[in-house]
């Protein structure tokens, strides 16, 4: 078993060492990856592809297996379609919004810390009757933010999948402290929209690698609710604090699980496939069912939770 460095950047520049037990001895309890990671893909360049099939015999690497999230996933996916290049997939994101598996390992993680911290930013919340905005991450989803507002206590959450209106925020908070309750924390994802024109234009501005840039929905969702209420308002913007440290031990057994099944899928020869949690098992879907797409949240699951509202 080897390594590449760096994610495509070290497969095509054939940087690698062994992943031997020393090299992998005392990882379990480590978020962040030892391997080191980078954007961008063999198939930003024509010749890229053939430079990955020829760093790959030249170590006669039996199988290459990707481990990340939609973008990452899309690009084994075409490597394979198209060049018969022997990929498995491993879905690691914590945005939970891979197609074909009902985890990701790294969402419970990044749920708990947001969750921590919305508890404690209840504190402040409480003792200055102020409202907490939170901005948490999820471009296209709003997984984090669903989960840690309604774990949170959170009074309304605003996600990507549900363009919001200011207007109904303003009105959750204003009846929550007609009825005596202070301290509303509103929890935002940082792809959230709101309702109108924003919402219909679509298109944001992309950066080099193709990622809409993101304009700080936090800032402007506290700083609206502040002239709408007239009560106090503060943002926090939780970053990528809620990206790294301690894993919790559902997504160390749930990356375990994964590892062992997608060793066993390699020796069975299932090349363009992912491994995924179906339910309570382990299985290989084929990578085609998550390429180019994105889970996006059901709502309606959260319907009938009538503390929380969503935008
Ligand atoms: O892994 C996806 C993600 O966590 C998104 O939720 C977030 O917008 C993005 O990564 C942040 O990326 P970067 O570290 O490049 O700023």
């Amino acid at each position: 078993m080897i390594g590449f460095s760096d994610a495509w950047q070290g497969v095509l520049a054939d940087d690698w060492r062994p992943l031997d037990v020393t090299e992998t001895r005392g990882i379990l309890p480590r978020g962040g990856t030892i391997l080191g990671t980078t954007r961008g893909s063999p198939l930003d360049t024509a010749d890229g592809p053939q430079r990955v099939l020829d760093v790959l015999s030249r170590h006669r690497v039996d199988a290459l297996i990707v481990i990340g999230g939609n973008g990452s996933l899309t690009v084994a996916e075409h490597l394979y379609r198209e060049y018969g290049i022997p990929v498995l997939g491993v879905p690691k994101t914590i945005d939970n919004d891979v197609v074909g598996t009902d985890r990701t390992f790294g969402f419970a993680t990044a749920v708990q810390v947001a969750t921590d911290a919305i508890d404690r930013l209840h504190s402040t919340a409480e003792s200055h009757d102020r409202v907490m905005v939170v901005e948490l991450m999820g471009r296209h989803a709003g997984w984090i933010a669903a989960h840690a507002g309604i774990a949170g206590g959170a009074t309304t959450v605003l996600v990507p999948e549900r363009p919001y209106s200011l207007d109904r925020v303003a009105e959750a908070i204003r009846t929550r402290h007609l009825r005596g309750r202070y301290a509303s924390i509103v929890v935002v994802a940082e792809g959230a929209r709101a309702e109108g024109r924003e919402a219909a234009t679509g298109e944001r501005p992309k950066d080099r690698f193709g990622h809409e840039i993101l304009d700080g929905v936090g800032h402007a969702v506290g700083r609206a609710i502040a002239d709408l209420t007239g009560f106090e308002a503060r943002v926090v913007v939780l970053g990528h604090v809620q990206r790294g440290g301690t894993p919790v031990a559902e997504d160390r057994v749930l990356a375990t699980r994964m590892g062992a099944c997608v060793v066993d899928v390699a020796h069975s020869g299932q090349f363009g496939h992912m491994v995924a949690l179906r339910g309570v098992e382990i299985a290989a879907v084929p990578l085609a069912e998550a390429s180019g797409r994105t889970r996006v949240l059901d709502l309606s699951e959260f319907a009938n939770i009538g503390s929380v509202t969503f935008g």
